[in-house]
């Protein structure tokens, strides 16, 4: 029989990503998602790709009882923990709502597994806990400073399970930073569709190509890099989803807490990114250098070379196939999953 992996956050984008590669290598992935931030539908894309539709439970991960209930009447043999809030912004606007989520939820979630016997975790941490680093590629090593509440959330949920492990040997818990994942499954059938206007880059460059948005603002192009644009590492989120595979069959092998920055380890500015997309749409992305975006990091990239010799994983999809599948995710679903 497959093992089953709670996924909270399943239904999001890296969430539904995962359960395609959980699927794939045997496991039988079991959502729990609230839908505060993705939309039910994924389910019927998912059975199109997977064969059957995952199982999946509607709710809260800070509801207590109800992980309870799961624990005890399901076989979950490990979590992987996407279920959070991500919006950088909002996190500086309403701080306590990131750190209840994110921070209380992943504690509700940590005593409902150590009561149930369940010691295999694999969170979702972020290359944000880094901030703006000394120096590119970024190793594990380096400092945490992060510089909002939402990345001050995911080091608080990093230091607790470190602290967890410390306590309790018996845990086997992978904390994954990923860089900034983008791209859509191979099968346009599943993708990433922000509600409103896009934070991020590549959902405004793909809404701009299909015709949604009239032009990009390239937020500074007076940075020090080789165009004057931001610079970043960008990872096809079915990469990442494989990372997440890895990490949980490490983590089944031995005990322990492993960091891993999930990252493709090569920065790619703004205007990389729109000129990949302009060749794998043949369209046009009309942009305008507009003013820098507070906040903002120029560049960094991580250094992936921990998560190949530990987990024999790296990231194998360049920025020409992450801006395919976009597109094609994009064209096929304009408006997302509606
Ligand atoms: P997403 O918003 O698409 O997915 C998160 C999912 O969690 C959504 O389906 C949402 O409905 C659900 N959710 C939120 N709070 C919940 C709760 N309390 N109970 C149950 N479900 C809840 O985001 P994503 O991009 O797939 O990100 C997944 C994880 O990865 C998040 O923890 C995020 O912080 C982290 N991360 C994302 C990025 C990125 O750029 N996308 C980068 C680094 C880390
Ligand atoms: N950018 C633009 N115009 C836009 C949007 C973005 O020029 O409309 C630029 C940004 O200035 C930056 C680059 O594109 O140089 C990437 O910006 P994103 O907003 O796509 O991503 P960030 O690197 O700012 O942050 C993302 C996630 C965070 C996560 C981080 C991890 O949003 O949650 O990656 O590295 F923590």
């Amino acid at each position: 029989m497959s093992p089953t992996i709670l996924v909270t956050g399943g239904a999001g984008f890296i969430g539904s990503h995962t359960c395609v590669a959980l699927a794939a290598a045997g496991y039988a992935p079991l959502i729990l998602d609230n839908l505060g931030n993705s939309d039910v539908r994924v389910l019927d894309r998912l059975a199109r790709i997977i064969g059957t539709a995952p199982r999946f439970v509607e709710g809260d991960v800070r509801d207590r009882a109800l992980l309870d209930r799961l624990f005890r009447e399901e076989a979950i043999s490990g979590v992987i923990h996407f279920a959070g809030l991500k919006a950088v912004g909002d996190s500086v606007a309403d701080p306590i709502t990131y750190y209840q989520n994110n921070v209380h939820g992943s504690f509700v979630l940590t005593e409902a597994m150590q009561a149930a016997g369940v010691r295999t975790l694999i969170f979702s941490s972020s290359a944000t806990v880094y901030g703006d680093p000394d120096s590119s590629p970024i190793p594990e090593s380096a400092a945490l400073r992060p510089a909002n509440p939402y990345g001050r959330s995911k080091l608080m949920v990093e230091d607790a399970l470190r602290d967890l492990r410390r306590a309790d040997p018996a845990w086997r818990i992978a904390l994954l930073r990923y860089f900034n994942p983008v791209g859509a499954h191979e099968s346009g059938l599943i993708g990433e569709h922000p509600q409103g206007k896009p934070n991020n880059l590549m959902p405004f460059v793909s809404q701009v190509a299909v015709g949604l948005r009239d032009k990009l603002s390239v937020h500074g192009g007076d940075y020090p890099t080789a165009d004057g644009t931001g610079v970043r590492d960008y990872v096809h989120v079915m990469d990442l989803a494989e990372g997440h595979v890895a990490a949980l069959r490490h983590a089944e092998k031995q005990p322990g807490l492993v960091t891993l920055n999930l990252g493709t380890g090569q920065g790619a500015s703004v205007l990389d990114v729109v000129k990949a997309f302009e060749r794998a749409s043949g369209k046009t992305i009309a942009y305008e250098v507009g003013p820098r975006r507070p906040g903002d990091v120029p560049a960094y990239w991580g250094d992936p070379a921990l998560a190949e010799s530990l987990l024999g994983w790296r990231a194998r999809r360049g920025l020409d196939q992450m801006c395919e599948d976009s597109w094609r995710w994009q064209q096929g679903n304009p408006t997302g999953y509606a």
